[in-house]
């Protein structure tokens, strides 16, 4: 008897810290593929690019629980015209052959990590689907029925699940899902698909769907979605983006227990580089340290982590569109100049990306921070609090019962603030702060003083 008392004690875990899934909390990485790393010199990134050390150590040393591909998709000429796709299961040959996405997937579990795929539902469908929309009438009410989605075979979204899952892919971001929120085969059709990945797999849609969901719809959207991507508009200013953070909180998604995580991104393949948004000092690092202090998934596009400038060059115009899908560059290689995408003006700051690993690794031993919402007393709530929002100075502080809080503070302006929290807060020691200087000293909250665009990241005694 004793000896069993002993051994269970022997075997609990040092720490109990809170479950969570592995798409909960973890942080996420979005990878253009034919801008990330080329292993034929044919000037496109590709597969086996990837796959190789110098790629997928960089993500994993970084931290990131998944990398989700973004545009993989054969095109009549990949990567200039990626968006003009018309396929859901042909890969770009320029990206390498199924084989050696397979190997990618492989290298990708061996790390520990997952493998995420954007897939185009809009416009595939909308393409190759049997042109229904406005066609047939719903006689009863004189209301076209909206059906891309199909009932009945070929379900080619279905097909292509089963084809990706085979592969090894870890979950899904349903692209352009929104497009089809009238569909009167979306409830079916989501069900279906999501008992085709199961449980550990995941679904992820952009705001948009939820916003336009009738009720009964969102409903099942909810228990069907695992994460839903919220672009926080981090340039519009302090007065925006706490609107924007408070709007989320006290909505749907944190409204009860078990609703889809918020997928928070400061930046994707179609909006500005964030380099460019927030054009003086460390503001790419500041604006990333507050991203990954918020409650939910955070995706970080890649680049943004070492302040990956979009490309200018105005002699090539017809790649001006895709001016934000820089090529990646890496640390103790020579830059990668492609020649459909003109190499970085600007030289990125790789010191960077420490600050960011090492933010990572705090977020994911605490609690405070990797939990999104606690329940309590009948009521479901974000632990996140915007405790001062006011002359571009942001503070919001996480917390979970009977853990240490954690603070994140940020200059959203432009020029350098000095400011009083003490009313506010007590004692801290700073765990992630712009200046090597600062970390692990005791801070004092009379007199926080950040240059344009910096954060610093508290824990609270
Ligand atoms: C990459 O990581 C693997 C596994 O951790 C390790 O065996 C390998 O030596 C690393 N390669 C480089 C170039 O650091
Ligand atoms: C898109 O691709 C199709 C062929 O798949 C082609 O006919 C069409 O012209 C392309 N559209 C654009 C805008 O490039
Ligand atoms: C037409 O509308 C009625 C009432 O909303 C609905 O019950 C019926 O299923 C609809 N028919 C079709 C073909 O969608
Ligand atoms: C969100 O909820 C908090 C507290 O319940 C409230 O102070 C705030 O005004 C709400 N914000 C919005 C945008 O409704
Ligand atoms: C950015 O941060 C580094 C320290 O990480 C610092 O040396 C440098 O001065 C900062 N740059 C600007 C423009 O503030
Ligand atoms: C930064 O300064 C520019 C002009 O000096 C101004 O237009 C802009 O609104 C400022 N941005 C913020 C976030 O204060």
């Amino acid at each position: 008897m004793v000896c069993l008392v002993v051994a269970m004690i022997w075997t609990l875990p040092k720490k109990c810290d809170p479950y969570t899934e592995w798409y909960q909390g973890g942080v996420f990485y979005e990878v253009f593929p034919a801008s990330f790393c080329d292993s034929n010199n044919d000037m496109i990134g590709d597969f086996r690019g990837m796959a190789q050390d110098k790629c997928l150590n960089y993500t994993k040393s970084l931290g990131v629980r998944a990398i989700r591909l973004n545009s993989i998709f054969e095109t009549p000429h990949y990567p200039e015209d990626y968006k003009n796709v018309s396929t859901l299961v042909r890969v770009a040959s320029q990206l390498g052959s199924l084989n050696d996405f397979k190997q990618l997937v492989n290298k990708v579990h061996l790390l520990d990590m997952k493998l995420i795929l954007d897939l185009p539902v809009y416009p595939v469908i909308d393409q190759l689907s049997f042109k229904k929309k406005s066609e047939s009438f719903n006689n009863s009410h004189l209301e076209p029925v909206v059906e891309f989605l199909r009932a009945e075979p070929p379900d080619l979204v279905k097909e292509a699940l089963l084809h990706w899952i085979n592969l090894g892919v870890d979950g899904f971001y349903l692209k352009g899902l929104e497009y089809f929120i009238d569909d009167v085969n979306l409830g079916n059709s989501l069900r279906l698909w999501k008992s085709i990945i199961g449980p550990d797999r995941i679904f992820i849609v952009n705001e948009a769907v939820i916003n336009s969901a009738l009720p009964d719809m969102l409903n099942l959207i909810l228990n069907n979605i695992n994460l839903v991507d919220v672009h926080l508009e981090i340039s519009k200013g302090i007065g925006v983006i706490t609107k924007q953070i408070d709007h989320i909180q006290n909505g749907t998604l944190f409204a009860q227990k078990g609703s889809p995580w918020v997928h928070w991104n400061l930046g994707d393949e179609i909006s500005k580089r964030l380099a460019n948004l927030l054009p003086y000092g460390n503001a790419t690092l500041g604006a990333t340290l507050l991203q990954l202090m918020l409650p939910g998934t955070p995706s970080i596009f890649y680049g943004n982590e070492v302040g990956l400038q979009q490309t200018l060059d105005p002699e090539v115009h017809d790649v001006k569109h895709l001016h934000q899908l820089a090529v990646m560059a890496f640390e103790n290689s020579p830059p990668q100049v492609l020649p459909w995408m003109p190499a970085a003006k600007k030289a990125v700051n790789f010191r960077e990306a420490d600050a960011v690993a090492d933010m990572i690794k705090l977020r994911s031993g605490s609690p405070s921070i990797y939990i999104n919402s606690v329940f309590k007393e009948g009521d479901n709530k974000a632990n996140a609090d915007v405790k001062h929002s006011k002359s571009d100075v942001l503070v919001i502080q996480r917390w979970y019962p009977r853990r240490k809080s954690h603070v994140v503070v940020s200059n959203l302006g432009n020029s350098s603030v000095t400011t009083d929290l003490s009313k506010l807060l007590y004692s801290g020691v700073v765990k992630i702060g712009p200046r090597p200087d600062s970390i692990s000293e005791s801070i004092s909250f009379k007199d926080i003083a950040l240059a344009p665009g910096e954060s610093v990241v508290i824990q609270l005694d």
